[in-house]
């Protein structure tokens, strides 16, 4: 397994692992089942979108993790270079290839990335119901720092 930096040709094979990965965890998910679909877009457009975004706004800080030739993973990052934060906005794996150490080195991948860019600090969240990041995140070195609730309504 290597880790490679993004190449526009992944993006489809990103959502593709993107929209399986976060089936159960994703917030315009749960918006869906409480509201029904919103503005005739699913969760799974809504989320891939995201993807998209990461991939347009830091192309250069977004890794894929790579085994003959098929794609197992990737991380997204941000760069705040003022406040000199790097932000972890997406990472997941296929189903297939988890629990492999796939995450946490594609996280170590993301860290080194911020040290050489000289960032102070990483940031990172998970859902309330999202064991395997709760986990994963502590184990790479993170520390909690707060909570936040995510509220909708239908308008
Ligand atoms: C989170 C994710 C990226 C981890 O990828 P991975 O390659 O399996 O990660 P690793 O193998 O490096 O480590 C996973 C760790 O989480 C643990 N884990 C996995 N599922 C877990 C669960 N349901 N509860 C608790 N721990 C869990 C593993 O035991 C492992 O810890 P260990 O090394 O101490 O044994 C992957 O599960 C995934 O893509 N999930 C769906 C998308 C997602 O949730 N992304 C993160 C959003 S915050």
């Amino acid at each position: 397994m290597t880790i490679r930096p993004f190449r526009p040709d992944d993006l489809a094979e990103l959502k593709r692992i993107t929209i399986e990965g976060f089936d159960g965890t994703a917030i315009d998910q749960n918006v869906e089942k409480r509201f029904g679909v919103v503005g005739g877009r699913d969760w799974r457009w809504r989320k891939a979108r995201h993807i998209d975004d990461d991939c347009a706004a830091n192309p250069a800080g977004v890794f894929v993790a790579e085994e003959d030739g098929k794609i197992l993973g990737y991380i997204t990052t941000v760069l705040d270079r003022e406040a000199l934060k790097g932000r972890i906005p997406n990472l997941a794996v296929d189903a297939s290839a988890r629990g492999r150490g796939i995450g946490r080195k594609l996280i170590e991948h993301a860290l080194d990335y911020f040290r050489r860019e000289g960032m102070a600090f990483a940031a990172i969240e998970t859902m309330a119901n999202n064991p395997a990041g709760q986990h994963l995140y502590p184990a790479c070195g993170f520390v909690e720092v707060g909570r936040q609730i995510h509220y909708a309504m239908k308008l």
